[in-house]
């Protein structure tokens, strides 16, 4: 017996989606919602009308900016079903946030079961086109009413729904990245590692001065030496060596565990690549470039699954990779894991969950 309560919610779904769906513009008619209190724990598991939220100017997540979230999708099968992609890996991860944050756990199995529900309910949301997917957004925020910097007694967990392109405009289209000395984004035994809005309130001032330059992203480089690559964007990163070997940054506890790393290193291994996740010097990386020894590098994340990096600026200087073209490696990853995202492909290492609607 499910322990998420369904309100009633008239609605016809969205009728036909836009054909240009953006990132994050629209969003589905219901969503999931439970309340925590330091009395009853998490209660009220509802799910009903997406709506505005009330809180009090003085909730906690307004002042100590205690919030964290996470974003996962579901894809439309070619046989119309709908397949989520390793939401136990964002359930854990979301978990683990919320413990940095000084937040209390959700009960991951309701969080999956919230997630699988919602989506169910609002199938029709889930939209059709090439590269398309329902975006999942689960969100904790601290309402308890108090200004003073302590853990608070009260919180809202949602989660919410939205039909999205892929991240990038041009789908599979190459991005500039500008490599930013003059400002980093997180640090080791910091936050980095946590899906808490301060990561992503501190990168934008960076994006902008980025996109002033003609870039589209930042790569970030390590807070301490500024001299170790960390992340780009908001995706991990990897350089792929003469064609054949994988390298990643190691989770050094400044960096996102993507679940989309994880799984293109499970993937790269099935294509006959080597991998290594280790620390990786910015310099070596250009020297290796201009060298040829470094043939692709690639972005990845859930929103752009794969984003081919053509260019990187450093210092005034513009290193082109692959000749500004992707790569054939990039290629297969991406072909690889949205052929499994959508059921196109078997599922051999049990990724997906497909629902039935
Ligand atoms: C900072 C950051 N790094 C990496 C990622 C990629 O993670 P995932 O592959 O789980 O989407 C994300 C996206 O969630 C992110 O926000």
């Amino acid at each position: 017996m499910s322990n998420i309560r369904l309100e009633a919610v008239s609605t016809e779904g969205p009728g036909s989606l836009p054909a240009e769906l953006g990132f994050g513009l629209y969003f589905a008619d219901r969503m999931f919602s439970q309340r925590y209190s330091a009395e009853r724990g998490w209660h009220d598991a509802t799910i009903g009308a997406y709506r505005p939220l009330t809180l009090d100017p003085a909730a906690q997540v307004f002042h100590n900016g205690q919030m964290v979230f996470d974003g996962t999708k579901a894809y439309r099968r070619e046989d119309g079903r709908i397949n989520l992609f390793r939401v136990d890996r964002n359930a854990a991860r979301f978990n683990r946030s919320a413990v940095r944050m000084g937040m209390p756990p959700v009960d991951e199995a309701l969080h999956i079961e919230a997630i699988e529900q919602l989506v169910k309910l609002e199938h029709r949301w889930v939209p059709g086109a090439p590269n398309t997917a329902l975006y999942i957004r689960p969100v904790m925020i601290a309402t308890e009413k108090a200004l003073a910097v302590r853990a608070p007694k009260e919180y809202l967990h949602y989660v919410i729904l939205s039909p999205v392109s892929p991240y990038f405009a041009g789908g599979f289209a190459p991005v500039a990245v500008y490599v930013s000395n003059e400002y980093v984004r997180a640090v080791r035994g910091g936050t980095g590692e946590a899906k808490t809005p301060g990561n992503y309130a501190g990168s934008i001032a960076a994006t902008e001065l980025a996109i002033t330059k003609g870039y589209q992203q930042v790569l970030w480089l390590d807070a301490v030496e500024r001299r170790y690559v960390d992340e780009v964007g908001a995706m991990n990163i990897a350089f792929l060596y003469e064609g054949k070997h994988l390298r990643t940054p190691a989770l050094s506890g400044a960096i996102l565990h993507g679940v989309t790393r994880e799984s293109l290193l499970v993937l790269a291994k099935d294509l006959g690549l080597t991998t290594s996740e280790e620390r990786i010097d910015f310099h070596e990386v250009l020297a290796d470039i201009e060298r040829g020894r470094i043939t692709e590098v690639f972005g990845m994340g859930t929103g752009a699954v794969i984003a081919p990096v053509a260019r990187l600026g450093y210092e005034g200087r513009d290193i082109l990779v692959n000749g500004g073209e992707p790569g054939p490696v990039a290629r297969r990853l991406f072909d690889e894991l949205t052929g499994i995202q959508y059921g196109r492909l078997p599922d051999r290492h049990g990724w997906t969950r497909t629902l039935a609607v």
